[in-house]
């Protein structure tokens, strides 16, 4: 390879672990035609292409129009957005109200840059539901969470308890893919938090799992990390009742294929899902026998 051919190379890697690797305009941008003559002489000449066009001086009031930010990914500022987004939340009555309404919030930039609404996938009236962190680079193709790699080890898991996506709910935090896959911010995560709060009204699944530090460390709003909270029973109140929902941390399957030393914890965490289950499903039936036939004769 040539000398400008690793540079190259070296720029896109540097761009794509930055997480800049979405288009996010039908035609890319030349910055430099629109640089004014103060910023070019900041500019190193050999970065200044040969044929570039003129400087254009900017009006002092009106940017270059090419250098506008799209409207559409102008966020909200936060404390508005925070209140749309539960505002748009408490409103959906149905899952399709719900999916509709994250795919109206404009809040949150990751939807400018993401290909698809990544909702969910497997059964809306399955007893466990799974909530992940957010949808990678496959996931944002097919717009259905854990489909790659992790999704995959996420099914072998979920077999070896005897479930698959028709007897349980996988969805994320958040919806959209971040850039790069790189990890929610908090503000991003914030934003997104009365929308996996009314998704979990929605479905009422008997139990939760969450899967990964930052699923866990958001929804049992712990500081500690996945290490400590996995394998720990957690409760999630029921909206408008005194009940709640057994809620279990569990390691994300993405971490699990980089440190497969961990499964032998990760196969602990499913089995005591798969008993609890198992629990909750006996608890109606020992109480009914309790009441049932003798009380009513
Ligand atoms: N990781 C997640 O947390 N969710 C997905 O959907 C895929 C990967």
């Amino acid at each position: 390879m040539t000398e400008d051919r690793l540079q190259d190379a070296a720029a896109l890697a540097w761009l794509i672990a930055v997480g800049a690797d979405e288009a996010i305009a039908d035609e890319p941008i030349d910055r430099f035609r629109t640089l004014s003559r103060q910023d070019r002489s900041i500019v190193p000449a050999r970065l200044i292409p040969a044929g570039a066009s003129p400087p254009v001086e900017p009006t002092p009031d009106v940017p270059p129009t090419d250098l506008q930010v799209p409207a559409q990914i102008q966020p909200l500022g936060t404390p508005q957005a925070a209140a749309t987004a539960r505002e748009l939340a408490a409103g959906a009555n149905t899952l399709d109200e719900l999916k509709d309404a994250i795919a109206r919030f404009d809040g949150l930039t990751l939807k400018a840059t993401a290909t698809n609404l990544v909702f969910a996938d497997g059964n809306p009236k399955a007893r466990l539901m799974l909530i992940g962190e957010a949808p990678g680079a496959e996931e944002d193709r097919r717009g259905l969470p854990f489909v790659g790699a992790s999704g995959q080890l996420l099914d072998r898991m979920l077999a070896a308890i005897g479930h698959d996506r028709t007897s349980c709910y996988i969805t994320n935090i958040v919806n959209w893919r971040p850039p790069g896959n790189r990890k929610p911010s908090p503000a991003e995560m914030t934003l997104c938090l009365p929308f996996i709060e009314r998704h979990i009204a929605l479905i009422n699944p008997a139990l939760i799992v969450l899967l990964g530090d930052t699923a866990a460390k958001t929804l049992t709003n712990r500081n500690e990390g996945i290490t400590r909270l996995r394998g720990k029973w957690f409760t999630w109140p029921k909206p408008d009742s005194t009940d709640a929902i057994p809620v279990l941390p569990t390691f994300h399957p993405a971490y699990l294929l980089r440190s497969p030393g961990q499964k032998r914890e990760a196969w602990a965490d499913l089995l005591a899902v798969k008993r609890k289950l198992a629990e909750l499903e006996l608890q109606p039936k020992v109480l009914s026998n309790l009441v049932s036939p003798q009380d009513g004769e």
